[in-house]
């Protein structure tokens, strides 16, 4: 009996420090896995490549260059809330492997890892550390180089580089879109940043997206637009996709995702308005919002009088919410799942002094409370309206029960 409690005693004292050690120290949120677990080996570039950089490039193809200046791909390593989040959570080596994924652009040289999920590096100095190349972030090589070759999905052009011809551009995302999160004490529904297995989720397949079945992902079709132009100037015309990669940071592309409809419906009880919206995702194969779990919209519903004063207001949060400590769980997930309409009711009470009714839907790239977490100063807002609409009240028939 004595040698029981013994046990017991000792089993509660073990998993209590466990538990507190897990609160103190913040676990990786990912497993490295062997996808991008690797920097793009350049050794063998040829020549005419010059130092990688998008300037090179650039010299023959312009007009992709100046439109891939505009993304946040080219400042996935400059832009300042991933720097301040990046210092914030203990400036890891992991997550170079995505926002500055080539063998030059890392500071020093990975020569192999410590640990199973891949998060310590063994490491040693890198020679041919390119500092300018580091600031171009997802450049046109994170893309387009692979074992020596210029990945593309022609084959027959008459380029001065050797060309390796992809049977599926969607192959090149799949790289950095996912991450995978498979370990015993992680329960997540989807990976967190999963767009990729968002779209296999819709399709009914696994999170571990093959080379073979990408061109169900569509990602280029929807955020490379088409356009018939030459690749070099006075080059021969051909069918292009333009290098814009819009998403949160872009009011009208978010906009294109979504379906927002506000009317008055009929009021099942009598004494009152009623007043329905309906949000849905029709615009986008994966969850609106996507990407990093720090992206959420906002919806209000208001009652107003006849000054525009607020005399009711009831507001939703669309977003994931994950515990990370002491063990990762997804607790909740109320982003808008492709073609799920999602339904609001607000009601009007006949006896009120309100004239109108508004609907206001915005977009929140992260929380205020966090920018002030991780110190993120941002110059540029973290938020915008997406839609504001207005419903009057009395113009329309006196409330039922009012004759
Ligand atoms: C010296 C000029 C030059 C440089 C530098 C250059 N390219 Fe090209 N590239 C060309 C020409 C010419 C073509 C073929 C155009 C045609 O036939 O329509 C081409 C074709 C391509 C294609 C399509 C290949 C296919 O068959 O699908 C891609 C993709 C490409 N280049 C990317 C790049 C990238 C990325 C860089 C920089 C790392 C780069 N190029 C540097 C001249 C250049
Ligand atoms: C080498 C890794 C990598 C590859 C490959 C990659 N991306 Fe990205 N992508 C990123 C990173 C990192 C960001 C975030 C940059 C930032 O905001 O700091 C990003 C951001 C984006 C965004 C959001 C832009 C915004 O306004 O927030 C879109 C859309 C996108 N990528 C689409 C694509 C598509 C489509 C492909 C395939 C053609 C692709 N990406 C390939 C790493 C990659
Ligand atoms: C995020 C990934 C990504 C980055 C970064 C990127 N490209 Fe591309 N690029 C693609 C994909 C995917 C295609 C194939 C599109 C298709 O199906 O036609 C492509 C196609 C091309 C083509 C052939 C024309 C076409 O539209 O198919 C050229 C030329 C090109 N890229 C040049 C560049 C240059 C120059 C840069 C840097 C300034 C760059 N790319 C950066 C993904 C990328
Ligand atoms: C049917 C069209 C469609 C397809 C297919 C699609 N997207 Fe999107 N995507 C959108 C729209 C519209 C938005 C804007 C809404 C938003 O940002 O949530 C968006 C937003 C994004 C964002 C922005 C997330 C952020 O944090 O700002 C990323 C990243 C992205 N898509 C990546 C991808 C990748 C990778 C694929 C392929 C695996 C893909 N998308 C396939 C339409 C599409
Ligand atoms: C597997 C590739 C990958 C790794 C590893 C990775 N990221 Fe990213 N990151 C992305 C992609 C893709 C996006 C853009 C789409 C999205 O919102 O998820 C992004 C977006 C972000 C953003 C939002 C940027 C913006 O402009 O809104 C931040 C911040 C960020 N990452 C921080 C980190 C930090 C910190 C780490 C390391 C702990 C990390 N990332 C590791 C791929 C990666």
């Amino acid at each position: 009996m004595k040698k029981k409690t013994f046990i017991i005693v000792v089993v509660t004292i073990v998993f209590a420090g466990f538990l507190g050690w897990r609160f103190i120290r913040p676990m990786n949120i990912f497993v490295v896995g062997d996808r991008f677990a690797w920097p793009v080996n350049t050794t063998q570039a040829p020549a005419v490549l010059g130092k990688l950089s998008a300037g090179d490039c650039a010299a023959c193809h312009g007009e992709f260059y100046a439109e891939w200046r505009t993304t946040m791909h080219s400042q996935a390593w400059t832009d300042p809330y991933f720097q301040a989040d990046w210092r914030f959570d203990g400036a890891q080596h992991a997550c170079r492997l995505c926002h500055t994924p080539i063998d030059r652009q890392l500071p020093r040289k990975v020569l192999g890892y410590r640990d199973t999920d891949k998060w310590q590096p063994i490491t040693q100095i890198n020679a041919d550390f390119d500092a300018r190349l580091q600031h171009e972030g997802v450049t046109c090589v994170a893309c387009h180089y692979r074992d020596g070759q210029i990945v593309g999905v022609f084959g027959n052009t008459a380029a001065p580089h050797p060309v390796k011809v992809l049977s599926d551009p969607n192959q090149v995302c799949v790289r950095c879109h996912v991450v995978a999160g498979d370990r015993w004490d992680t329960f997540f529904r989807l990976p967190p940043c999963g767009t990729v297995a968002e779209i296999s989720a819709t399709l009914g397949k696994s999170a571990e997206i093959t080379a073979s079945d990408t061109r169900e992902l569509g990602c280029v079709q929807c955020h490379m637009p088409s356009l018939r132009r030459p690749l070099v100037k006075n080059g021969i015309v051909r069918d292009t996709h333009r290098h814009l990669w819009r998403g949160g940071h872009d009011p009208a592309m978010v906009r294109k995702a979504l379906s927002v409809e506000f009317v008055e419906t009929k009021p099942t009880q009598n004494n009152k308005w009623r007043f329905q919206l309906t949000l849905a995702n029709t615009g986008a194969a994966h969850y609106v919002p996507t990407g990093t779990p720090d992206r959420h919209l906002r919806l209000a519903l208001r009652v107003l009088d006849a000054g525009g004063r607020v005399l009711d207001e009831q507001t939703h949060m669309i977003k994931r919410t994950v515990m990370w400590r002491p063990f990762i769980v997804d607790l909740w997930d109320s982003r808008l799942a492709r073609g799920q309409p999602r339904r609001y009711e607000l009601d009007v009470p006949a006896d009120s002094r309100a004239v109108t009714v508004e609907a206001e839907l915005s977009y929140h790239l992260l929380t205020e409370a966090r920018c002030l977490r991780i110190g993120y100063k941002n110059r540029t807002p973290v938020s915008y309206e997406l839609v504001r609409k207005q419903l009057p009240l009395r113009a329309t028939v006196k409330a039922p029960g009012h004759e």
